[in-house]
């Protein structure tokens, strides 16, 4: 199983994601099973380091995201993922206009995928302070804890086998 994070730039809230979400899943069952990355439909930030203030963020929480290095959505992406779950509606409305018809099922709003029902949105950190990226980091959190009960819970995933 593979999952994509997908926010703007991809140096704030998705590396954050990616991060929140591979460490959790490392301390779960799904551990070696499950493949995550971020990108940003976005290539402004493109080779770049996570914001500092987003890996300051993830550090306090135990993450380290400072090796993660930005790129840019891509339609092969929906080839290669098998979900691509998205911070906002604005992204994933950028990321399904990269879809290919046939793969345009696999992008969701991450958070409600996730089966997280008190906020359908990541807000964006970016032109706030601290107290912002700290609010989307729970969010995401809880979203990498969400994924882990979804993933486990499906028999059918094929990725908890019998
Ligand atoms: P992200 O945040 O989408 O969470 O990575 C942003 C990063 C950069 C910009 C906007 C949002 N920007 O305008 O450069």
């Amino acid at each position: 199983m593979k999952l994509l994070v997908v926010c703007l730039g991809n140096i704030c809230r998705s590396p954050m994601g990616e991060g929140a979400l591979r460490a959790r899943i490392e301390r779960s069952p799904l551990a070696g099973r499950v493949e995550v990355d971020s990108a940003g439909t976005a290539g402004w930030h493109r080779g770049k380091a996570p914001d500092p203030r987003a890996v300051a963020c993830a550090r306090r929480h135990g993450v380290d995201i400072s090796g993660l290095r930005a790129r840019q959505l891509q339609s092969d992406d929906f080839l290669r993922f098998d979900h691509i779950l998205c911070a906002d509606p604005d992204n994933l409305d950028e990321a399904l206009a990269l879809a290919p018809p046939q793969a345009r099922g696999k992008a969701a709003l991450l958070l409600p995928w996730a089966g997280i029902t008190h906020a359908s949105t990541v807000p964006d950190p970016y032109y706030g302070g601290d107290a912002d990226f700290e609010h989307s980091w729970s969010l995401l959190e809880a979203a990498a804890e969400a994924v882990v009960r979804r993933l486990s819970a499906r028999p059918d995933s094929g990725i908890i086998g019998p």
